[in-house]
């Protein structure tokens, strides 16, 4: 049951549910205070496929996000019937998993009479850093994960303006497929960022796509391809890649998503003119060297880069957005729908494809 205004302003205690790819994510915000934040993740049940396998994660959403919800209250200290708002990711994400969540909740709106919150998912990426740091709007956010890359100026929790994005894959998909192609383990990026420590990032030169074009706009198949040919040439005649040959290039392909990260948000920063912030989320934001460089890269702006277990998906930036969405005024009713296609911008020319962890906002 929707309330008044100023009752809205009253309510502080919401949970949020996360499932659009493959975690399953509940908590419980106290307004910034994040009283629990329960992430079930499902690599284990994807491994032996390379990548996240729709089905399997429909499956396990629809089988986990009760207890995620269970657990977060649990962990909050708190019971069902004083939650005050229900925030859910309603898209964009793999559809079978986003309709386990937004059931779920429909399902706690109806029982407790709570209002219910639709929320973007990747407007709970943008919003993070207002629930870790309280920065003010407008600031830069740049998006980079397994699924997502794309530059936004966040001018309030409903207005994002798209100033560029991926037009092919996102960067943690490269960082995946390269690992798959080295023979390193999944997530790629962490095990491609570990190899590159003892490489020679100079020894594989390797393309930058679309550098030398204008905008803010993002490629990395291209780059993907190269290091496919590398590892082919490094091969050549011997019985496998060596350890060294490996490292090289892996250094080789880490420099160059350093590079075009950073050329594109020194572009991005000049659009977005007089931010209050730069900040990054997502899993690729983890990266050492990504990180610097685009700390590097703000030079007087503030750089923030939201703690890990905030920069990936989880429940509690979809319980912020939904706080964010409810002082607005945004109330949905059980009518929600579940998008899997849902962009932030909606006035900014549609990307391209759809990527392996599902469709590109
Ligand atoms: O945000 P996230 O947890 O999930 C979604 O994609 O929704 O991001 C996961 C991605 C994976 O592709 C993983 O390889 C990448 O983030 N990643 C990294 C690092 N840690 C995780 N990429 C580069 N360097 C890292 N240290
Ligand atoms: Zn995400």
């Amino acid at each position: 049951m929707a309330m008044g205004a100023a009752g809205r302003q009253q309510m502080t205690l919401i949970l949020g549910i996360e499932t659009s790819c493959d975690d399953t994510g509940a908590a419980v915000l106290k307004d910034r205070e994040i009283l629990s934040n329960v992430v079930l993740g499902q690599a284990e049940l994807h491994a032996a496929f390379g990548g996240v396998v729709p089905e399997i994660a429909a499956r396990a959403h629809a089988e986990k996000v009760d207890l995620a919800v269970e657990a977060a209250v649990a962990e909050a200290g708190v019971t069902l019937d004083q939650i005050e708002a229900i925030a859910v990711t309603a898209g964009p994400g793999l559809i079978g998993g986003v309709l386990s969540g937004v059931m779920c909740a429909k399902g706690l709106a109806a029982a407790t009479g709570a209002p219910l919150i639709g929320v973007n998912h990747l407007a709970g990426h943008a919003l993070t850093p207002r629930l870790t740091d309280g920065i003010d709007f407008p600031y830069l956010m740049l998006l980079v994960s397994g699924g997502h890359c794309q530059f936004l100026r966040v001018e309030s929790a409903t207005d994002f303006t798209r100033l560029g994005g991926t037009i092919d894959d996102a960067p943690g998909e490269a960082f995946d497929k390269v690992a798959r192609l080295l023979g390193l383990p999944q997530p790629g990026g962490p095990a491609v960022e570990t190899a590159a420590r003892d490489g020679d990032p100079g020894a594989v030169p390797l393309p930058r796509p679309l550098l030398d074009r204008p905008g803010c706009d993002l490629s990395f198949s291209g780059l993907k391809t190269a290091v496919l040919r590398a590892r082919d040439r490094a091969m050549d005649g011997q019985a496998g890649l060596a350890r060294a040959a490996r490292a090289d290039i892996c250094a080789g392909f880490q420099v160059a998503v350093v590079d075009i990260l950073a050329e594109k948000s020194r572009r991005a920063l000049l659009a977005a003119v007089d931010v209050t912030a730069f900040a990054v989320a997502g899993g690729v934001a983890a990266n050492g060297a990504i990180r610097e460089a685009l700390r590097d890269v703000a030079g007087e702006v503030r750089f923030l880069a939201p703690p890990l277990s905030l920069c990936t998906d989880n429940g509690a930036m979809i319980a912020w957005a939904g706080l964010e969405k409810l002082r607005l005024g945004h109330v949905d009713d059980l009518t929600l729908a579940a998008r899997p296609r849902w962009p932030l911008d909606e006035t900014a020319p549609a990307q391209l494809g759809g990527g392996k962890k599902g469709a590109k906002a």
